[in-house]
């Protein structure tokens, strides 16, 4: 698969370059000498070839049992987890986050795989008695086809694992396109699909640019796209997949609150926001990008909040002692200053941070000082857009019903949480907040594999992925009747005669 630090497209059971020869770079955001490798820099071709092996191998595929599909997978999750540190030290470099979360990230890919894979003895649909008299009814999971599966490089290995997993064990077969920012996680996670034996063709993987993301949402062959980033590609892949009827699911865009109560546990809630806000150097969809504090403990949490904000140690993901790593990316980077300046200019106050850092340690990546703003209003940009970055909006609010309110008045639904010790306050923002996800005194990151994990509102269209919900993205129900009468029953119509 390697040669060199030139890695390869796996389509059709072999790793193969690009067509056209040509690759990219990917480079280590933490410190830009460090070459992670070249990859192959895709054509509309590669990715058809890949599509074509994936059309020709649903053909058997479909046909596998469920049960002898999950085997396979099981061997999978198996092999990820004995490799578990050398996956997470190939994420830490590729993408930046720390040690301690990319483990993190291949625990999420080894759970889903095995929690997935056990759907492989089960798949359940329904019987139902039949309004006649000798007719059996049944509803069952049906395969779909080809899915293109198009992920971020947030979470590299975890989110190829959500869409992956239920496709093949629904008895699909995927066209993966991971972002150009950490290919060598998917890589990774496909080789070891490949070693536990998914036969050929079944999991295709082609790296590449918009052009290759473009003919996967367009393809005839292609019956499923599911795409997880930002809400305007999303919007994109969305109207690509349309004119053909494709089944679409989108995971997109959070700007996801964490509500703080007079009667919290300051301290928890402070512990919280920390690690929501700034977690994954606020790269997460789930991040924790505006506090909703009640004015009674406003001024208490801010106070405490900055205190912790100024000792997070921002560094290279790979040291032990690093708790924030760089952006992704300068363009990455670039908006989290953008952002930094609309929000001064906006009339916010910036009560931490604000500033890149550029020296020492800092000097060869895409560092940036956690940051914290105060003062702000629910109309101003930075409480309403997405940074996906170290950037925590501070809101004052003087009642639960007005956090909610705040909650509720942005474009996304994708995860909140509150902080109090009121149990009616409690569910009553659980009941009122409109989003996929719903925390009580935690914060709005850290959702497990079993339970639906998606959006409402811009965030996505309807589907859910990781728990059983997954099903739902990658196999369509059929209904069977089967009528062993001799004759021909009516339905609704023959009812007199029963
Ligand atoms: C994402 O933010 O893109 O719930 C995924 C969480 C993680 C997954 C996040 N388990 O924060």
């Amino acid at each position: 698969m390697i040669s060199g630090m030139t890695y390869l497209n796996f389509v059709g059971g072999k790793w193969v370059p690009s067509e056209s020869g040509a690759t990219f770079e990917n480079r280590n955001p933490a410190n830009t000498d460090d070459l992670i490798g070249l990859f192959p820099d895709s054509t509309i071709g590669d990715a058809e070839g890949a599509i074509a092996a994936a059309r020709h191998a649903f053909e058997s595929w479909r046909l596998v049992p469920a049960p002898k599909r999950a085997e396979i997978l099981f061997k999978a999750a198996h092999l990820i987890a004995t490799r578990k540190e050398e996956f997470a030290r190939d994420m830490t470099r590729e993408m930046g986050k720390v040690l301690d979360e990319t483990r993190g990230d291949v625990q999420e890919a080894i759970d889903m795989t095995y929690f997935l894979a056990a759907e492989g003895r089960r798949l359940h649909g329904q019987t139902a008695p039949s309004e006649l008299r000798d007719k059996f009814a049944m509803s069952l999971r049906q395969p779909i086809g080809v899915c293109s599966l198009i992920t971020p490089w947030n979470f590299p290995m975890a989110i190829p694992s959500w869409k992956i997993i239920p496709a093949l064990v629904c008895g699909n077969t995927v066209v993966l396109k991971p972002s150009e920012l950490a290919p060598l996680s998917s890589i990774n996670f496909v080789k070891v699909l490949e070693e536990a034996g998914v036969p050929a063709g079944v999991v295709n993987l082609v790296t590449g640019g918009p052009s290759v993301g473009e003919i996967l949402t367009t393809h005839r062959d292609v019956a499923v796209v599911s795409f997880t980033g930002s809400t305007a590609v999303g919007k994109l892949v969305n109207q690509n997949a349309a004119p053909f009827f494709k089944k679409v699911h989108l995971e997109m865009g959070g700007k996801n609150a964490i509500m703080i109560m007079d009667d919290a546990n300051l301290e928890l809630a402070l512990e919280g926001c920390l690690w929501g806000g700034f977690g994954t150097t606020g790269q997460r969809c789930t991040a924790a990008s505006r506090v909703i504090a009640h004015e009674k403990v406003h001024d208490r949490f801010v106070e405490g909040f900055i205190k912790r904000a100024a000792s997070l140690r921002v560094g290279d993901g790979l040291d032990a002692a690093t708790q924030m790593g760089p952006s992704i990316s300068e363009k990455q980077l670039q908006k989290v200053m953008s952002y930094v300046e609309i929000g001064k200019q906006e009339g916010a106050t910036i009560a931490r941070g604000g500033k890149r850092l550029t020296s020492g340690p800092h000097a060869k990546g895409f560092f940036h000082e956690p940051t914290v703003f105060t003062g702000v209003t629910p109309q101003m940009r930075i409480a309403r857009e997405e940074i996906f970055g170290p950037v925590v909006s501070v809101i004052k609010c003087a009642s639960v019903d007005e956090a909610v309110a705040i909650t509720n008045d942005v474009i996304y639904g994708l995860s909140a949480s509150i902080y109090t010790q009121d149990i009616n306050r409690a569910f009553k923002a659980m009941r009122d907040v409109y989003t996929g996800i719903f925390y009580v005194n935690a914060p709005t990151i850290g959702a497990e594999v079993h339970l639906p994990f998606g959006g409402t509102k811009a965030t996505g269209n309807g589907h859910r992925e990781a728990g059983l919900a997954s099903l739902d993205v990658f196999s369509e129900w059929k209904s069977i009747y089967v009528d062993f009468s001799g004759k021909l029953q009516r339905a609704q119509i023959d009812t007199e005669n029963i």
